[in-house]
């Protein structure tokens, strides 16, 4: 398994968690918005009302004189400088008891009688002035109203109407500055949430990638502990099983290896065995060996595969410890069924390094060096280049050490003879090319007064 597919279930854990950060964030962000957004619209509303009962206060308290001394110019001035003083201002006009615009900040409406528009009223101050919500097509108006006293005597009103208009422009931009600040905390929300819930998986996910490697059998050095806490302690723990497994495990691989060497052992001397039991056969299996091991070396087979190729040599023959002695040693030609017996050597010596696996890697050369290259062999019939080399190469070395070995039914043939048959069975019991680098290289040994082979 790759670490990619032991993360994947942690990516959907911080996703599920980044998730629920997002959607708590949103909730508690959308209602801290509504809830300030709200009590802002209220001082916002509350500033205006004030700052338009402060106007209507202050133009009353001077009107009352201009009012007793007729002196409407003046009041003319006063509402007109309060009408400039603000956009927001929609109207501002000083209405008598009898309900006659004596002042207004329009001058064509001077002088028409004063029709209350019908509102919410919101309050209503002690000294009289009220403050109304009216409503409009667009955004409404909010109307302050404060009577004129002269001496405690009712005089009239003087009348503001300011533009809600401006109240939704000023709402909207708090609402906007709002909306920013909680964005950005949105933003910085989920960064945090992104970075807190891969440091809280971070030592889980250790451990998971940790568990998978102890299971596949790579995981060799403890895992960091983050912390002391029950996490840290389960980390503690799985740090000690790995300690505790890997040390059994090296000491079961080192049992198999034991017994893997012992079971070597064993067919090796199986096969010095097989080599015993026949005087005509004694040290065949290593004249083979060393035979095979030149003609590797000719081949240019590297030394790990010149190693195998010695080993398979010894074992070659194994397969014959279930030969019966009386096939195995009889003087004269076999008959047909004992041949047949003899030939099902090569299956037996299978069944024998099938049982180690280490042994597995010789059962080429064992199973198939009576195979023929032209496909009269035995035991499967392969032919060509089906016959693995190893096999083919112990073919070569077998046969000539047993042409120039004496047996109860013929004397050895000397080296030039088999050399010869050698070469006459090049494309049919051998491998041309090989049969023909087998023979070169024989013809040098012979040629080389230190070198006697089967003699
Ligand atoms: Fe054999």
């Amino acid at each position: 398994m790759t670490n990619e597919n032991i993360l994947a279930p942690f990516r959907k854990i911080r996703v599920k968690a980044c998730l629920f950060v997002l959607l708590l964030l949103i909730s508690t962000t959308l209602a801290f918005s509504l809830i300030t957004l709200r009590i802002m619209n209220r001082r916002i509303l509350n500033e205006v009302i004030k700052r338009a009962e402060t106007l209507c206060r202050g133009t009353a308290s001077t009107a009352g004189y201009s009012l007793i001394s007729q002196d409407l110019l003046g009041l003319d001035n006063i509402v007109y400088r309060i009408k400039a003083s603000s956009p927001d201002i929609v109207d501002m006009f000083i209405v008598n008891l009898e309900g006659e615009i004596l002042v207004h900040s329009d001058t064509k409406r001077t002088g028409e009688p004063f029709r209350p528009t019908a509102g919410e009223l919101l309050r209503k101050a002690e000294d009289g002035t009220t403050v109304s919500e009216i409503p409009g097509p667009v955004h409404g108006l909010i109307e302050v109203r404060t009577p004129i006293t002269f001496l405690e005597k009712p005089l009239g009103s003087v009348v503001l109407a300011v533009n809600k208009a401006a109240l939704v422009e000023a709402r909207k931009e708090t609402r906007d500055k709002i909306l920013a600040v909680f964005g950005f905390l949105l933003l910085a929300g989920v960064a945090s949430s992104v970075l807190l819930t891969s440091f809280l998986t971070k030592p889980v996910r250790e451990l998971s990638v940790g568990v998978t490697e102890l299971k596949d059998g790579k995981r060799r050095r403890p895992l960091r502990v983050y912390s002391q806490d029950e996490l840290g302690r389960l980390t503690e723990s799985f740090n000690d099983m790995t300690a505790l497994i890997t040390t059994q495990k090296e000491t079961l691989s080192r049992y198999a290896q034991d017994l893997e060497e012992a079971y070597v052992s064993t067919v090796r001397v199986l096969a010095a065995v097989i080599d015993a039991r026949d005087n005509y056969t004694l040290g065949h299996s290593t004249r083979v060996a060393q035979l095979t091991l030149e003609l590797g070396r000719e081949l240019g087979l590297d030394p790990a595969q010149l190693e195998d190729l010695e080993i398979a040599c010894l074992f070659h023959d194994v397969g014959k410890i279930k030969i019966p002695d009386s096939i195995l040693l009889k003087k004269g030609k076999l008959d047909t069924p004992e041949k047949r017996e003899m030939m099902r050597h090569t299956e037996y010596g299978t069944e024998i390094l099938s049982k180690a696996r280490s042994l597995l890697k010789y059962i080429p050369a064992v199973r198939h060096h009576h195979e023929w290259y032209d496909g009269t062999g035995y035991p499967d019939g392969l032919s060509g280049n089906k016959i693995p080399l190893a096999a083919a190469i112990v073919s070569l070395a077998d046969t000539y050490d047993a042409m120039t070995s004496d047996r109860p039914y013929r004397d050895a043939l000397n080296n030039e003879e088999a050399q010869a048959e050698i070469a006459g069975l090049a494309g049919k019991q051998f491998d041309p090319e090989l049969a023909v680098r087998f023979v070169v290289l024989l013809k040098r040994k012979t040629a080389d007064p230190a070198n006697k082979p089967g003699e």
